[in-house]
Parts: structure tokens; sequence; C-alpha cells
């Protein structure tokens, strides 16, 4: 079942999802978030440093699971997952870093490392809450348009999220061309989706999401199939759904 709460702004967006994410971590401390990257969680991310410095929250027993990497891109890297989730979140709450999981895009074996990523989610019994964004084309992680895929996997990127991320590049040949994603099943084994959109970009793919059929062309709509997901979207992206 989805759920749309539809916000002024991204500036309302991120406080309403943060507040989702406090409440959980409130109501168990020990809780297991999913957690992605992009534009999108930013202001989320701010909202919850912003709810520890005043001792709202506690993130000392929480438990993360990323939800993609680029393959590739060491952890150092600037544009590396691993890299945004230290600077944008980690590195400014208690977490204890070694709680922290992000698929390891330098792995020598992926097929192995997406094994053992998908392991350790069941080991947790799934996220409490999956945080997703979506991409212009309904992608979710990075599970592009074409096929439902249940395992984490590596995958080759569609060239419109190329261009899509290239905004973060110094340019479009910079960007990886395969990154390792969570797949379907461990997002799907989420206690609850938390799915973020904002801009007026992302309102045909949250349509389809929401109304349309559920279909590998938009891989975001298989969340219909989910018993609790919440959308939270601004104005702009909500303009069709
Ligand atoms: C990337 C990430 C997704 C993210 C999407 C949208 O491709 N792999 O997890 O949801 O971009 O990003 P943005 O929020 O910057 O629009």
């Amino acid at each position: 079942m989805i759920t749309l709460y539809v916000e002024e702004n991204y500036e309302a967006l991120s406080r309403r999802t943060a507040d989702l994410i406090g409440a959980e971590i409130i109501h168990n401390p020990s809780c297991v978030l999913g957690l992605a990257t992009g534009s999108s969680p930013i202001g989320t991310y701010d909202c919850l440093i912003k709810d520890y410095k005043d001792g709202k929250i506690d993130f000392s027993k929480v438990k993360t699971v990323n939800l993609d990497e680029y393959i590739g891109l060491e952890g150092t890297h600037d544009q590396s997952y691993r890299y945004f989730m230290n600077t944008q979140l980690f590195d400014h709450v208690n977490i204890d870093k070694s709680n922290t999981n992000v698929p390891d895009g330098t792995a020598k074996d992926i097929k192995a490392a997406g094994e053992a990523y998908d392991e350790l989610i069941a080991s947790f019994g799934g996220t409490d809450v999956q945080l997703l964004g979506i991409g212009e084309n309904g992608h979710i992680g990075f599970n592009e348009p074409g096929e439902f895929v249940a395992g984490t996997h590596i995958v080759d990127l569609s060239e419109s999220t190329i261009l899509a991320n290239s905004r973060l590049f110094n340019s479009a040949d910079e960007v990886p061309r395969q990154a390792i994603t969570m797949g379907l099943h461990g997002i799907m084994s989420a206690k609850k989706i938390i799915l973020i959109a904002s801009g007026e970009k992302k309102a045909e793919a949250l349509s389809k999401t929401i109304n349309g059929p559920i279909t590998p062309d938009v891989p975001a709509s298989i969340l219909q199939l989910h018993p609790n997901v919440v959308i939270v979207a601004d104005k702009a992206a909500s303009s069709k759904a």
C-alpha cells in the first residue's frame, strides 16, 4: 500500500522524512536503516544531523545498509557513495562506522560480494526502514528499467542515468558505467519504505510508480506490492500523481 504525502517544497519534504526516520530511531534505537544517496536525501540527512545535535536522536546503536555503489570507485573517491554517506551523515552523528554498510564497488568478486550483501540484509530480517530516491526513468537504487532483479547485482547504467549523474562529475566521461546495487528483494524486504521525490523532473516517474502497471520498465512500480510504503513528494514531483 502506498501513502502519498505532498509537501510544499524540498525543505518541508526533508523535515517530514527526517521526522519519520527519527521516529523509527526513537521507537527502536537498534533499528536497521536502509539508506540512499543522490541529491534527494541530502536535506533529510541535514535535518537528522540537526536532530542529533539537538539531542533528540541517538545513532549509537543504529545500523545502516546502503543501496548501491559505483563499480571501480574507492570509498575515498569524492563521488563514491561511501564518501557521500560519510560526509553527508555519518561523520556528523554518533554512529559507529563499523555498523554502516555500503556495497563494495572494488571487490574482486562482485558476485560473491553481492551474495554476502544479501546475506547481511537477510541476517537483519530486512531493514526496518528503507529510504529511497527515484531516478527520472523510475529506477530505485540502481535497478534500471528493463528487468526486475531480486538479488544484489552488477548493473550497466543507462544512458539517461549517466547523463543525470554527470552533473556531479567533471564530465559524463568520468561517470562509471557500472554499479553494484541492492536488488529488488533486498529493497522490498524492508518493513517500511520511504521514497522521496523532489522536482518536476521526477513527476512522470512518480506518476507511473503510483498509478501505472507493475512493470520492469518502471522498476519503482514494484513498490505497489509492498504493504507499507510512504512517498514524500514536493508539489512539483507530485504534479502528475
Ligand atoms: C542515483 C542513485 C539513486 C537515486 C537517484 C536519483 O542514480 N543510485 O539511488 O535515487 O540517483 O538521484 P537524485 O536524488 O540526485 O535525483
